[in-house]
């Protein structure tokens, strides 16, 4: 089984950036930790960020093109801004889990819509960086 792992934006600066709420593991180390526990579970994880709205775009039909069995997307603050990502999800067969580090329900009003969520299989939030393990368990365990 082939994932993709798609992160939006600033999540680059993750461990540095706002600790009290998105914590003090970087990206890396979430990286590392879900490639292991794909191994385990044998499945191969393509994990990739960019600050770039467009470039998450290109990486979402690579994901249909390349033939990947998921998606596992924390697509950051384009989640309440873009209709292109969402778009992009809702023209390809591959299925989508979006994934939010902090609760954002229980954040500003501005993060409680999600473009998104409507064209994901589910949506994972507010459990932190666990949140990428179990929807990524959740697609190989499906
Ligand atoms: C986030 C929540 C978003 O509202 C925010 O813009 C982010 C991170 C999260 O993982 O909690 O950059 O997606």
């Amino acid at each position: 089984m082939k994932i993709m792992c798609l992160n939006g934006p600033n999540l680059n600066r993750l461990g540095k950036r706002e600790p009290e709420i998105y914590g003090s593991e970087t990206l890396e180390d979430v990286k590392q930790s879900l490639i292991a526990v794909g191994k385990e579970l044998g499945a191969e994880v393509d994990f990739r960020q960019s600050n770039h709205e467009g470039e998450l775009v290109d990486w979402i039909h690579e994901a249909e093109d390349e033939r990947y069995d998921a998606i596992i997307i924390n697509p950051a603050a384009y989640t309440h801004t873009s209709v292109a990502l969402r778009d992009a999800l809702a023209g390809i067969t591959v299925p989508a889990i979006e994934v939010h580090i902090s609760n954002i329900h229980k954040r500003e009003t501005f993060r409680h819509h999600s473009y998104l969520a409507p064209v994901c299989v589910g949506q994972i939030c507010g459990l932190g960086t666990k949140g990428y393990e179990l929807a990524l368990r959740s697609f190989v365990q499906a």
